[in-house]
């Protein structure tokens, strides 16, 4: 039988900490039920003690997650571990992950600590951990630039407090495949009780290694990947959970390991995530980008013609990405759209469905034929119905060189329609400033990315906007053939996530920065 290798998904922690990536709990519980209709075997799901926002999240993804380990993290303290504790108990499968640096650098210059206080810092708070849950993570920061002596040390001690994974973070991605698989066997032959534990690995991709180092990894005893959809994490982003996870498909004949990931899951997956977050990925990049499956140069296209196995080492169809098997357009009705809803992967409920025909509609009217892209667009682009609060009725837009723009707008919130008008630098800053000045919520504009999903002149444009109300970050994303509605309607969800947060409006209307704006 083959062995098992175990992935760990900190896309909701290691993921979510890095610029541009956060998420809100709803967000983070979407993204947490793909991970597990993903299958993967540990959702690390945040870090209960950096904020309230991660607590809450950990909490209701512990609650709502019942197939998959849900672990949080802890800094080696026991205010730390009870924390992530009362966050995680309502798991079926909690696990309690702390970690402590373990290399010079950082005892040195963080830490303050000698060798021998950290390594009685570990033992006692795994010991503490392991009271409160069977199922304790301990990680050794910075192993890879730990002293391989101190390194081996530190783990034994940890197995014997009760540690059930140790985890060596490549943290700084400063390894190459070779140091780090050497570092991996060193261990497995150097401490005693290594059997008594899964070894994991953690790799940062500093230096573009992080795949490539956690498959040294693997063929060197480790047994648990962490990783993250897209890649995404800490700088330059956490070892991508896709790439890892169809390399040991693809390369049976030297990866010989078994991952119970449901890899048709992972377009949807990689989607669902860089739509709630606005962090793209790039064309190019493997599996999941838009260019992995196409082929392009004339030679290629004809080797593909004859036979897909000329230039594809792995078919489309096994990481979810479907071909289409009907055009939809404006006489299509809601069978044909349900039917390709679910050859794409998604089950709508009636609901659903109602509300994604209404957009199919109003859409096909604007385009000829609607592109799978465009439907997974329309899709994402829905407003949670417990967060809308204001929906745009009617925009018009003045605009021109030489002369400042001018937005008219019309809100409802299903009950009254509110209207008003604002200048602006441009037709989309006009109307962000009418929005303003109708939901007294004065918001600062930090990110705004606009991209077509299709090509040709109908192309849906998807935009996403980060807005701080507050000093809290909110993420909208919209999808519109009118990229200044479409800009609109992303700001807007924005809006309505911070109103649902309870972020204060202004009362004072002087304090609404655009007032002055006002037509
Ligand atoms: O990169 C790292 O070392 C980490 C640990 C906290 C596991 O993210
Ligand atoms: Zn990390």
């Amino acid at each position: 039988m083959k062995d098992k290798i175990y992935i760990f998904d900190t896309t909701l922690r290691d993921g979510e900490q890095s610029p541009g990536c956060s998420m809100n709990t709803q967000e983070k519980l979407k993204m947490a039920r793909q991970l597990e209709a993903l299958n993967v075997d540990v959702i690390e799901a945040g870090f209960p003690m950096a904020s309230e926002g991660d607590f809450e999240a950990v909490k209701e993804v512990a609650k709502t997650i019942k197939g998959c380990t849900i672990a949080a993290l802890s800094r080696a303290t026991t205010a730390d571990i009870d924390r992530a504790f009362e966050a995680l108990q309502y798991a079926a499968k909690p696990r309690i992950h702390v970690f402590i640096a373990t290399s010079d650098i950082h005892l040195k210059h963080k830490l303050k600590k000698t060798r021998q206080q950290v390594l009685e810092q570990s033992v006692n708070t795994v010991a503490y951990a392991k009271k409160l849950s069977s199922d304790v993570e301990f990680s050794c920061e910075d192993a890879s630039r730990s002293d391989i002596d101190y390194l081996c040390q530190v783990i034994e001690a940890v197995i014997n407090a009760g540690a059930t994974v140790v985890n060596l973070p490549d943290t700084v991605g400063y390894s190459i495949p070779q140091d780090y698989g050497f570092m991996i066997k060193t261990i497995r032959e150097r401490v005693k009780n290594i059997d008594k534990t899964i070894l994991s690995v953690h790799c940062h991709n500093d230096l573009g290694l992080a795949v490539g180092n956690s498959i040294a990894a693997v063929m060197n005893g480790a047994r648990q990947v962490e990783c993250t959809v897209n890649g995404i994490g800490e700088r330059a982003g956490n070892a991508s959970l896709e790439e890892f996870v169809m390399a040991l498909r693809t390369r049976p004949d030297v990866l010989p390991y078994q991952v119970d990931v449901k890899t048709e899951e992972i377009f949807k997956s990689s989607r669902l995530l860089s739509t709630m977050t606005g962090m793209m990925v790039q064309r190019n990049k493997a599996i999941v980008g838009a260019n992995a499956f196409s082929h392009e140069a004339g030679i290629h296209q004809d080797g593909i013609i004859k036979s897909r196995m000329t230039y594809e080492i792995m078919t489309p169809d096994s990481v979810g990405i479907k071909h289409s098997t009907l055009v939809l357009g404006k006489h299509s009705g809601r069978h044909a759209l349900r039917q390709r809803f679910e050859e794409l992967g998604y089950t709508l409920t009636p609901e659903e469905l109602d509300n994604v025909y209404t957009e199919f509609t109003r859409l096909a009217d604007k385009k000829k034929e609607i592109l799978d892209e465009d439907l997974i667009a329309i899709l994402n682009n829905k407003f949670d119905s417990d967060e809308t609060k204001y929906m745009l009725s009617s925009l018009q837009v003045m605009t021109g060189t030489g002369v400042k723009s001018t937005a008219v707008l019309e809100l409802n919130d299903g009950k009254e329609a509110y209207v008003d008008s604002a200048t602006g630098d441009g037709p989309v800053d006009a109307a962000y400033n009418a929005i303003e000045r109708i939901t007294k919520l004065n918001g600062q504009l930090v990110d705004y990315t606009i991209k077509s999903v299709t090509w040709g002149g109908d192309a849906v444009g998807e935009v996403f906007v980060k807005v701080i109300f507050n000093k809290v970050v909110f993420t909208g994303h919209a999808a519109s053939t009118d990229i200044v509605t479409g800009s609109v309607e992303a700001y807007l969800q924005a809006v309505n996530r911070a109103l649902s947060a309870k972020i204060p409006r202004s009362a004072d209307e002087n304090l609404i920065k655009n007032q002055a704006n006002a037509v």
